[in-house]
């Protein structure tokens, strides 16, 4: 069912470090800060040959990672991302096999303009998982 891994996200309190971190230190293409309130944070995406990392700070009160950064102060890996054919069916298929899917359940569009869908955590070896329709 799933394919590519599209982007692994990192949460980080201070977006300006991290990308000079990304982009002065590690030699990375990194694109302009993108706020994206509908999920509550801004986001950088890094180009890697291979993939993306995607850069997350909160945005608002209400952010979905606040609470994750007050856990992690350093800021940390929040989630991984694989992209699938078809979102709906692969939502229905792991709901089939007792998997959680976060929110109302519908997809949402993410940073890229695509569907996105989030998976809990306890039911992935402990790690949020976001699909994304390709
Ligand atoms: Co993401």
């Amino acid at each position: 069912m799933i394919g590519r891994l599209n982007h692994i996200a990192i949460a980080v309190t201070d977006l300006d470090a991290a990308v000079r971190i990304y982009r002065d230190t590690l030699g990375a293409k990194v694109s302009a800060p993108l706020d994206l309130p509908e999920h509550g944070v801004t986001t950088v995406f890094v180009e890697l040959p291979n993939t993306k990392i995607e850069l997350i700070r909160p945005l608002g009160e209400a952010s979905p990672i606040k609470a994750f950064l007050e856990r992690n102060s350093s800021g940390g890996i929040h989630h991984v991302c694989y992209e699938v054919e078809d979102i709906r069916a692969a939502r229905d298929q792991l709901k089939a096999a007792g998997a959680r899917v976060l929110g109302s359940g519908e997809p949402s569009i993410g940073a890229h303009g695509k569907p996105v869908l989030f998976l809990h955590p306890k039911d992935f070896v402990g790690t949020l998982v976001e699909l994304e329709e390709r």
